[in-house]
């Protein structure tokens, strides 16, 4: 049973992102969606984790090997504790390669696990979740970039954060 993990912060999925999950989903018998914490990013955070998870099973309910779990800590003690030993990530462009191969290299130094790369599709190679994000707050169309049973959860969200700060 060939099974790999597709991590990520998710805040929110974006269409990039399932396409990383759907060609995951094509080479693995199982996939199984990590969402965690980045820790560059956890300031901006817009949705919590139980919210992500949720999207993300929602979003992959087309995928009948996709399953969906949380994680904190360490993506390696994710994968032991999982008993597995491939990690995909997806990449955008040549920008992604310098850190996504410090990681990988980190990742297979502390456990018996290498990454996969998987080219994302061109039509997203400039999508990212945090420019998703600042061009909603902004009134932008983001309505392409991100699965339809996230747009009006993010509009929404975006929207109480607005009347927060008023
Ligand atoms: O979608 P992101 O923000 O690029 O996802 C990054 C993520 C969450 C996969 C990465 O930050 C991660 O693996 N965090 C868990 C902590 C960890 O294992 N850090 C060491 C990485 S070498």
């Amino acid at each position: 049973m060939r099974r790999a993990v597709c991590p990520g912060s998710f805040d929110p999925v974006t269409n990039g992102h399932v396409d990383i999950i759907a060609r995951a989903a094509r080479l693995f018998d199982e996939v199984v969606v990590a969402v965690g914490v980045n820790k560059g990013k956890s300031r901006a955070r817009l949705f919590t984790s139980e919210e992500r998870m949720a999207q993300l099973e929602e979003v992959c309910a087309a995928f009948p090997n996709v399953t969906v779990a949380g994680f904190e800590g360490l993506l390696t003690d994710f994968c032991v504790a999982h008993d597995v030993h491939a990690i995909v990530k997806g990449l955008r462009a040549v920008t992604d390669f310098d850190y996504e191969l410090q990681m990988a290299q980190m990742n297979s130094s502390l456990a018996d696990v290498d990454t996969v790369f998987v080219p994302c599709s061109p039509e997203y190679s400039f999508l990212a979740s945090s420019l998703v994000k600042e061009v909603a707050t902004f009134g932008g169309d983001v309505s392409g970039l991100v699965p339809p049973e996230v747009l009006g959860q993010l509009t929404a969200r975006l929207a109480e954060r607005a009347a927060e700060e008023d």
